[in-house]
């Protein structure tokens, strides 16, 4: 089969690729469609510090081929979400319900491929979503219903629990309170959803490509602002004065409850930290360089009492968040076929890369024919 091999170096569509035998709980998943996320990007580019060579991607959903002999939760032909989560379901944090702090999720890589000269090569996120089958724990299988097309689930896998899961279990957002939300792309756009449907009367997006202001509005913003300017803060502050006198008061007063920094790079950091009100919460979601710094100002965080706190994909539960998703789409409430603004076969996948890149696309997925 064919799958996309990032070698240390460069990415190329391998063809030839073998995948092992599934283990008593493991899964082995056609794969229908992948989402391409910023971090796919930030994996080919060695950003990560994860094996290689591997099979890339990581936002996907597809159709149950096999299972091992101890999987009881789904059956050859059920349509699943991939979750990156092979949680060990036993620690502290997995029977606490949080289990992207379960020490198995991460650093954990397997060897489940292997190219024509017999070299095994690694999984990425547990996943490896951009092969046309794929082998996953079965507890990263999240049966969905038929109904759900498979190239709008496949975002569920990464982007829209990144996004939505942010506002609702990391910032648990009320109903009533504002945010801002940096970068419009593709988990940032979910952030903005997820605001809407918990009921924030106020959400202001920020992004550098002004082309994105449509998309935010379509989304849920009440506003936008171009990230380029360099009075940002003080455009939020505007939207959100401290009183009808003055947009800023004691100790920084004015300003948004919530800032969701989807971008990660320290300027943005700095002013999400600055739009907060007193009590406000600042929340990375973006993923940055391992070595990569920010500065704020600690006056910010002590006076008076603001928040600073990093969220992995969503702070979610698999298996209870991505059925609320796939329910609140079914009702109307969550837009998923609205953020797949492009699909392209795998041979194709460079043009993705490029599309995303240039910011030409809220989420462009990628399909794999038989
Ligand atoms: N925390 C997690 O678990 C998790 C999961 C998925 C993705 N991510 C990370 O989230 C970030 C966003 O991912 P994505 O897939 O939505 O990316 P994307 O490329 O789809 O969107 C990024 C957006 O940010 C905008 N942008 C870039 N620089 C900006 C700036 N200085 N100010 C304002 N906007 C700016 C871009 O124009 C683009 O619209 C990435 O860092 C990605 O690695 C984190
Ligand atoms: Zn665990
Ligand atoms: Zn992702």
């Amino acid at each position: 089969m064919r799958a996309l091999v990032y070698d240390g170096t460069t990415t190329e569509l391998i063809e030839g690729i073998e995948l092992c035998a599934p283990g008593p709980r493991d899964v082995i998943v056609q794969v229908a469609a992948a989402g391409l996320c910023q971090s796919d990007l930030s994996y080919m580019a060695g950003l990560y510090p994860v094996p290689h060579p591997g099979v890339c991607g990581h936002e996907a959903a597809g159709v149950v081929a096999e299972i091992g002999a101890a999987v009881t939760h789904v059956a050859a032909g059920d349509h699943v979400v991939i979750s990156t989560l092979a949680a060990c379901g036993f620690c502290e944090f997995c029977a606490d319900g949080r289990p992207t702090a379960c020490r198995a999720t991460l650093g954990g890589s397997r060897k489940p491929f292997t190219d024509v000269d017999g070299v095994e090569i690694n999984n990425f996120a547990s996943t490896s979503a951009f092969a046309e089958r794929t082998i996953v724990r079965d507890v990263q299988c999240v049966k969905i219903p038929k109904d759900v097309p498979l190239t709008s689930a496949a975002l569920v896998g990464c982007g829209v629990v990144t996004g939505v899961g942010a506002v609702i279990n990391r910032a648990k957002v009320q109903r009533g309170q504002t945010a801002v939300v940096f970068g419009v792309g593709g988990v940032g756009l979910n952030v903005i959803q997820a605001l809407r449907i918990v009921g924030s009367p106020t959400i202001i997006a920020v992004d550098i490509n002004a082309e994105k202001a449509d998309l935010a509005t379509q989304f849920g913003a009440t506003h936008f602002i171009d990230g380029t300017a360099d009075d940002v803060v003080a455009q939020v502050a505007a939207i959100c004065p401290a009183s009808p006198q003055a947009d800023r008061g004691w100790f920084n007063s004015g300003g948004v409850d919530f800032a969701f920094d989807c971008v990660a790079k320290a300027p943005v950091t700095w002013n999400a930290l600055e739009c907060l009100d007193w009590n406000g919460t600042a929340v990375v979601v973006g993923v940055a360089g391992q070595t990569d710094e920010f500065k704020g100002l600690y006056s910010r965080l002590t006076q008076v009492e603001r928040t600073l706190v990093g969220c992995r994909y969503g702070s979610i539960a698999p298996h209870r968040d991505i059925p609320m998703i796939i329910e609140l789409y079914r009702s109307g409430q969550l837009m998923l076929d609205e953020l797949v603004t492009a699909s392209y076969p795998v041979e194709d996948w460079k043009r993705a890369v490029h599309e995303l890149e240039s910011g030409a696309v809220a989420r462009g997925v990628i399909t794999f024919g038989s």
